[in-house]
């Protein structure tokens, strides 16, 4: 067994934990909608063919936001073909992923399905085809009371009550020469301004997200983020990150160690925000929405679109299976994105159902967790209060990806009001149990309320349809605390809970 340590002190604050922080994504893509959170077939759907399924897994994952409709697909959408009634909505062509949007759902049954849901919508908005007057008709059908066309067609199409939506997406991935009318940054920067600023006239409140790079990758990334921001500081709030280069390609040890590139992309964002800040001389702070981030398996099969003529609905897409590395993974990229809590100001779990996600649904049957489902909501549903900063004391590993890197990868949170302190741990060893000592003289008189950890021998395992039980987070009876410290033990490849509490 190998030692690590960890100092706790309610003193050390990095910031609070952000309810945004548990968002995800669903994306006109695959079966994310249809079949996903839209399956009139299926044993649970309700009176508005929603599966009742997907909503429970849903809120049992203490999903926050959830931005829609896209993603690439945004990026060719017509929003208003998706509103009115349904027999009359125009199928089309979906550029992105190659397959046909019958527009059985729209902004109206979106906006239905995530108050059943409980959960926050984060809109975005064309900038691919589109532009700012499209931007400004969404707004209005969305945010305005009534009295005025757009506003009065969303009452005429059911919704009496404006949906008063906070959190706008001005555009995605403008910068990837993949995306449907995709920029310079010169181009986005000017028109993201410009929508921006109109959109603000309708509603001063808005949170905006500028489209930063659609990954560290991408040849142009920091000077995008650099123009891009220089166009737009003043009038967003946030500036987007998105990152799936984690996968494991027969390198498990760096596999484990993504959050140490997750960390990297933050701080390389934040530095280039903050270097238009001291070029404009303003107090304000732009933020990062990580607004799609997860393990994806780029390279397989099922992550290919359709080509030729063939334009299906709903295909088979992206629908990776995940094993026990990989959820480890998930969880470790929930640490770093916690540990960076005063700068990511919101994040999204890409993507929600079906599409690199954490819920399965066959269609017309059977929904199931996949192993990444349960750090997520672990982490959704027990952090709380503040972030602390940790002190960490690890044996390190060698990676090829990234030098030397800890073998423990840790966080904690403590919520004042219950006075629970609660520790999220990865071990990143192959091989080898890792003994955790906490040192916890900061916060006298706590005990373990809980401990779990997830793992397997086969760090291979994956979840299916038939049996996503076998492997789940259990009791941890190694965890105690003698009042000064916990002690606790961590299985190798592993993503570990304990909750302290009185
Ligand atoms: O989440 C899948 C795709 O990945 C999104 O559509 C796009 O924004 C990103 O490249």
């Amino acid at each position: 067994m190998i030692h690590a340590s960890l100092s706790l002190d309610p003193a050390f604050r990095i910031g609070p934990v952000r309810r945004r922080t548990f968002g995800s994504f669903v994306e006109h893509l695959g079966r994310c909608v249809y079949t996903g959170i839209y399956d009139p077939e299926a044993p649970t759907a309700d009176e508005d063919g929603f599966r009742g399924d997907v909503i429970d897994l849903t809120r049992e994952l203490g999903i926050s936001t959830i931005r829609y409709p896209g993603g690439n697909f945004v990026s060719g959408y017509r929003w208003e073909d998706g509103i009115g009634p349904v027999a009359d909505r125009p199928r089309r062509l979906d550029l992105a992923w190659h397959s046909t949007d019958p527009n059985t759902v729209g902004v109206d049954e979106f906006m239905r399905w995530s108050a059943k849901a409980g959960t926050e919508a984060m809109m975005a908005v064309n900038l691919g085809t589109r532009g700012v007057q499209e931007a400004l008709d969404l707004l209005e059908y969305c945010n305005v009371d009534a009295g005025t066309y757009w506003s009065d067609q969303r009452r005429a199409n059911g919704a009496a009550e404006a949906y008063d939506i906070r959190m706008w997406c001005l555009g995605n991935e403008m910068d990837g020469p993949w995306q449907i009318g995709s920029k310079t940054a010169d181009e986005y920067g000017r028109l993201a301004a410009e929508t921006a600023r109109a959109m603000r006239m309708i509603d001063p409140d808005l949170e905006l997200v500028a489209c930063g790079s659609s990954g560290v990758v991408m040849p142009t990334f920091g000077e995008w983020e650099r123009t891009v921001l220089g166009h737009t500081y003043e009038h967003v709030d946030y500036i987007s990150a998105h990152a799936y280069y984690w996968e494991e390609d027969g390198d498990l040890g760096s596999f484990l160690a993504s959050a140490v590139d997750m960390d990297h992309f933050v701080e390389s964002v934040v530095a280039a925000a903050d270097l238009v800040r001291a070029h404009k001389k303003v107090g304000k702070r732009v933020h990062i929405s990580f607004d799609e981030w997860n393990v994806w398996y780029q390279k397989r099969a099922e992550s290919q679109p359709p080509t030729g003529k063939d334009w299906p609905v709903a295909p088979v897409l992206l629908e990776d299976t995940y094993n026990v590395a990989d959820a480890v993974v998930v969880g470790s990229l929930l640490i770093s994105l916690l540990r960076n809590t005063d700068r990511v100001h919101s994040a999204s779990l890409a993507q929600l159902v079906n599409v690199i996600a954490p819920i399965m649904t066959e269609p017309g049957g059977r929904s199931w967790r996949q192993t990444t489902f349960f750090p997520f909501a672990q982490a959704s549903q027990l952090a709380s209060g503040e972030v602390l900063r940790v002190e960490v004391q690890s044996p390190l590993y060698e990676t090829a990806r990234f030098g030397d890197v800890p073998v423990l990868d840790a966080v904690a949170t403590q919520d004042e009001e219950t006075g629970e302190v609660v520790v999220f741990a990865v071990n990143r060893s192959l091989d080898q149990e890792l003994g955790l000592t906490v040192d916890l003289r900061g916060f006298p008189g706590l005990r373990v309320v809980g401990a779990t950890s997830l793992s397997n021998p086969d760090h291979t395992w994956q979840a299916s349809v038939d049996d996503d039980a076998s492997v789940t987070p259990v009791d941890n009876g190694t965890a105690s605390t003698d009042g000064e410290s916990l002690t606790v033990t961590l299985p190798a490849v592993s993503w570990n809970v304990v909750r302290l509490g009185r």
